[in-house]
């Protein structure tokens, strides 16, 4: 049987990926799953015939198109060589591996198409995003096979430099936990202003919800959407003065990002 993909790594991102693919029509049949225990999604796709590997084999790997490596990133360096021991030259990898530079996983994989891809969390239900950056020896048919394999997970960013995963993470890898937080606070402002917690938690959590959920639904831009539903001098206009302010939400989330991609770099380097 021709196997032409492969996953390393079928935990939380490596099965959401897994299940993306399989419910996008990939079949069973052509994947080889790499994982010594691996997760709910991967044990109904190998139910179903993917092939299970405890460790990727030579045999196994030998008419890989595409291997993709979900391992955790402390797993890289003891589990790398023996993963590119099993690739033929012609492999392309795609790496979702947090902090793990395309010249670590070129001094592993050697000279051939390596993909290097932060996803973030809401990948789990298929609402994720996801920047990706190639090495020199990408081709567009080596790009366009990595966003299809990405997009499983969601929405899909291509960046020309590598240097500019550091900034996906500080966005949209960190992003979700900024989202959580920004429910924690309104919840808190609410509560604040005298609303009892069960309803402050409620009303902040569904106003996240349901203000995702129609910018989602709707081809207007985030601007046109809160242009619509403030009116002068009404009550959104009043909060929003003090959310834009100068000191307001936008130079905080600046130094939130600019954090989050420093922490990124330096535990990159
Ligand atoms: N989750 C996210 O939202 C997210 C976002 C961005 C990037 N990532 C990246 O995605 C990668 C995976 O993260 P995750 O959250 O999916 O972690 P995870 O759930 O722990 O998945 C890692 C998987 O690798 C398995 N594994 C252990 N030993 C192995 C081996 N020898 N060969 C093959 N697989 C082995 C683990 O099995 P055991 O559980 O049995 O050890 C687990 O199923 C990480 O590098 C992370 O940086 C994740």
């Amino acid at each position: 049987m021709t196997r032409k993909l492969a996953l390393i790594g079928a935990g939380r991102m490596g099965g959401a990926m897994l299940a993306g693919w399989i419910s996008g029509g990939v079949g069973e049949s052509g994947i080889v799953i790499a994982d010594p225990y691996p997760g709910e999604a991967a044990r109904a796709a190998i139910g179903a015939g993917a092939l299970h590997s405890k460790a990727l084999t030579r045999d196994e790997g030998k008419d890989l198109e595409t291997l993709v490596l979900a391992i955790k990133p402390q797993m890289f360096e003891a589990l790398g060589p023996g993963i590119a021991g099993a690739l033929p030259a012609g492999t392309r990898v795609v790496s979702v591996v947090a902090g793990i530079t395309l010249a670590q996983l070129e001094a592993i994989f050697g000279k051939r198409p390596i993909v290097r891809a932060m996803p973030n969390t809401p990948a789990a239900i298929g609402k994720g995003i996801t920047g990706f950056a190639l090495n020199s020896h990408c081709g567009s048919d080596d790009r366009a096979a990595a966003e299809g394999l990405l997009k499983a997970a969601g929405e899909v960013v291509f960046v020309e430099r590598e240097s500019l995963i550091d900034v996906v993470t500080g966005i949209s890898g960190s992003g979700p936990a900024y989202v959580f937080y920004m429910v924690e606070a309104l919840c808190a402002a609410g509560i604040a202003a005298g609303m009892p917690e069960d309803a402050a938690m409620k009303l902040a959590r569904q106003t996240i919800i349901g203000a995702g959920a129609l910018l989602e639904a709707s081809d207007e831009t985030a601007e046109a959407l809160r242009v619509a539903v403030t009116s002068p001098n009404g009550t959104t206009q009043a909060g929003l003065e003090v959310l834009m302010a100068d000191d307001g939400l936008k130079p905080l989330l600046t130094k939130t990002v600019k954090a989050a991609v420093e922490r990124s770099r330096e535990l990159g380097g």
